[in-house]
């Protein structure tokens, strides 16, 4: 079964907010410079204290951390820096009393070249794990997609998903060459088995107490799918089964199609930094299209003081995606996450806080990631490390306090997983805990307000009331039942004002948290009028 309206998965996703944890940089309790399962456990209270009810843990499986655990090695074991299966399960445990839900990471597309399975599909003689990869069937031959030549005695070259030694797992191809026989087709039993080892994997899981699990690069499963019908398929299978044995857990994919991924059959898709600018054109900054060579070609963020935003390159693209999914799924519109540059880059603490206010306030189901909320920052100039790149510098260590490593780990800094963000003023929790005004505490309001007011999660209504080309504000209404509430947010330095209209409404609405923005009534509606780097959220109620 598809994902439809009537059966939209678990009802606890509608409203909730995700931490992610990247978790060799959380916490660490053992002193050896790396965060650990234990050091999440610590943390719990601290995360459900965000007003946060769900956690994305990154991968923690067993792995040589060629690609920061994205490369796994074995799919039932944690890895022993992280702790082992039994903190994982006492992890899902302390969550689930303090109201946390744990979501992992399912590599799905492929694993580590240390990994069991890849070491059996490499050898000569054919065996049960021969096409449990990608291989050509001559080192001599191209594959069409990036492959490796000349890795083992077996006369062929794997076909690769990411780096060199994360080879693709075989779920076939969409439309297999007749004249390249090693080109399965997706119901080949060996594709299909491959498919079951998967579920086998989240069963697993999932029966130790996990509540879901986020898909690493869900598109890429079946090869040469040009439109995508096969990996939707297969997709359409594992949703399945997640109906008719685990109904209360959730998938998510990292597709950044939601349409495409949520009529595949996940509960959420993120909107993200590929495919399409949408999520670029809002957040990210200058140097970040230079340092990640992402869309050179797309107007300034509108999440940017210069006030040169377009928010109609990501409206125009979201609501075609939002009228697709409404009812059936729901978009995630991430702070940031460990892939790309930090949300704080480039932006000060009162900008920070215009742009959380919009991802609290947006339909669908909010995500932070890890030392956003502090308002972390991009620490450039780290050497690569576990194939972070130019991505390490958002991978820091999550800055706690005023102690020693920043209340990280009581290692040496030479010993730390990567240096704690030098700068001197950094962000930390402890500073922040206590500041009434910090973004800390701006997040936790904002959270608050998400759950008292329904209108704002991921089940009310939204609609567009000011988003004009090249112009500031963006003004919206979310509204359920008889609940409406009014988000404006200005990103820019430039003091502005709009006009809405959005029909009958009652005429005193009460301001629920707001800065630099002020709300009267005209002829033919309301004028918004907003100082430079603010933000109003209105609550009117049917009249
Ligand atoms: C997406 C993950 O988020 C990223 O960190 C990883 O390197 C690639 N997929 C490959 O698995
Ligand atoms: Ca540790």
């Amino acid at each position: 079964m598809t994902a439809t309206k009537k059966n939209r998965g678990p009802s606890w996703v509608a409203n909730a907010i995700f931490y992610e944890v990247y978790p060799q940089s959380f916490l660490d309790t053992n002193g050896d410079g790396i965060g650990d399962l234990p050091g999440v456990i610590a943390k719990l209270d601290y995360i459900r204290s965000l007003g946060c009810d769900a956690i994305w843990l990154n991968p923690c499986f067993e792995s040589p951390f060629g690609d920061a655990g994205y490369d796994v090695s074995d799919f039932y074991k944690v890895a022993p820096r992280y702790g082992t299966n039994a903190d994982l399960k006492r992890l899902f445990k302390e969550a689930h009393k303090r109201g946390l839900r744990v979501c992992l990471d399912l590599v799905a597309g492929h694993t580590s070249t240390e990994h069991p399975w890849f070491k059996q599909s490499a050898k000569v003689a054919k065996n049960k794990l021969t096409h449990r990869y990608v291989w050509t069937d001559s080192v001599w031959q191209g594959a069409g997609l990036p492959a490796i030549s000349g890795f083992s005695e077996r006369d062929g070259a794997y076909v690769t998903n990411f780096f060199h030694f994360q080879p693709a797992l075989n779920y076939g191809f969409a439309k297999p060459d007749p004249k390249k026989p090693w080109q399965l087709p997706v119901e080949h039993p060996d594709c299909l088995a491959t498919r079951e080892e998967m579920k086998n994997i989240m069963r697993y899981w999932l029966d130790a107490g996990a509540d879901g699990f986020r898909v690493d690069m869900a598109s890429s499963l079946v090869k040469d799918d040009t439109d995508f019908k096969e990996t939707m398929g297969l997709w359409a299978d594992m949703r399945a089964m997640y109906d008719s044995e685990y109904p209360e857990a959730v998938l998510i994919a990292e597709w950044s199609d939601p349409a495409r991924a949520i009529a595949a059959g996940f509960h959420i898709d993120f909107l993200i930094h590929f495919n399409d600018p949408a999520y670029t054109s809002l957040f990210r900054s200058e140097p970040e299209r230079v340092l990640f060579r992402f869309f050179e070609n797309i107007p300034p963020s509108f999440f940017d003081s210069k006030g040169q935003g377009d928010i109609r390159v990501f409206l125009d693209y979201y609501l075609k995606h939002y009228r697709k999914t409404r009812g059936a799924g729901h978009i995630s519109i991430p702070t940031g996450n460990h892939d790309i540059m930090r949300l704080a880059e480039g932006r000060t603490m009162d900008e920070l806080k215009v742009a959380f206010t919009f991802l609290l306030t947006m339909p669908g189901v909010p995500y932070i990631y890890c030392g956003d909320e502090i308002g972390m920052r991009y620490v450039s100039g780290l050497i690569s490390k576990e194939g972070g790149y130019n991505r390490t510098g958002s991978r820091t260590p999550m800055q706690w306090s005023s102690g020693k490593n920043a209340g990280f780990s009581t290692a040496k800094a030479k010993d730390l997983y990567l240096p704690i963000d030098p700068t001197k003023n950094r962000p930390t929790v402890e500073t922040q805990e206590t500041d009434p005004e910090s973004l800390l505490n701006h997040l936790r309001l904002l959270s608050k307000l998400r759950r008292k007011h329904p209108a704002l999660g991921g089940d009310g209504d939204f609609e567009p009331l000011y988003a004009e080309k090249n112009y500031y504000p963006f003004i919206y209404r979310r509204t359920l039942g008889a609940e409406t509430i009014v988000v404006a947010v200005n990103p820019s330095a430039q003091a502005v004002s709009a006009d809405i209209r959005p029909g009958k409404l009652s005429p005193n609405p009460m301001s629920l948290f707001s800065h630099g923005s002020t709300l009267k009534r005209t002829k033919s509606g309301w004028k918004i009028t907003m100082a430079g780097i603010s933000f109003g959220i209105f609550k009117f109620d049917a009249q």
